[in-house]
């Protein structure tokens, strides 16, 4: 596993020791870094090649991958500025390591920021798993998804993302056209075993 830091943003990078799976995006939360979700990878997707980036935004001294005005409320020039560059990230990384598209794996404001992705870079992307994700963008364009896979889960109790939201997030993803499949745990905004058992499944049959 290598820290790198020639690519546009500071990742790290493990090559698959399997063949047939897709290469995983992984995308941290608010106070993460890159080396965070590389754990959980491991128990959702053994073998699959990584590519984890750091966000470049600093909230308080905490890396996240757009800026936010208050918990819930984003800055959508921003969003939309840092959902391009993080599409340019990919786009340098799968060049560089020779990689297929990746599925994007996000928690919370990595989970946000896929979203994002999903609808301004729709093939930066081959599927995503959005983990405690939530709208991104009120007014997002039109965009094509036709037939891109996307696995939702919530927290019921989430404090942070109302089920409504996570709901109107499924449904502008499935009208795009993607097959979104939104699973709601009795859980809150903190990932549980249960999260990564879905995610796994899901993953499995892609
Ligand atoms: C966000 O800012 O993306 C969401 O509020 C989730 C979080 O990171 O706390």
């Amino acid at each position: 596993m290598n820290a790198m830091t020639e690519l546009s943003f500071i990742h790290r990078f493990k090559p698959a020791t399997e063949s047939g799976r897709p290469p995983l995006l992984l995308l941290h939360g608010t106070g993460g870094n890159e080396d965070d979700l590389l754990p959980l990878s491991n128990m959702i997707a053994p073998g699959s090649a990584l590519l984890s980036p750091r966000g470049k935004v600093l909230e308080g001294g905490m890396p996240r991958f757009f800026r936010r005005l208050q918990e819930g409320v984003f800055d959508e020039e921003d969003v939309r500025r840092r959902a391009q560059e993080l599409a340019d990230f990919i786009a340098q990384a799968r060049e560089a390591y020779g990689l297929s598209a990746p599925v994007a794996v996000g928690f919370s404001n990595g989970a946000n920021i896929a979203a994002a992705v999903l609808q301004l870079r729709p093939d930066a992307l081959a599927g995503a798993v959005l983990l405690r994700a939530m709208v991104p963008l009120q007014d997002p364009p039109a965009v094509d998804l036709a037939g891109k896979p996307v696995l939702i889960v919530s927290g019921a109790s989430d404090p942070i993302v109302p089920a409504e939201n996570a709901k109107r997030l499924a449904s502008l993803l499935t009208g795009a056209g993607a097959v979104v499949r939104h699973q709601m745990l009795p859980t809150g905004h903190g990932l549980s075993q249960a999260d990564l058992t879905v995610t796994r499944a899901w993953i499995d049959q892609l």
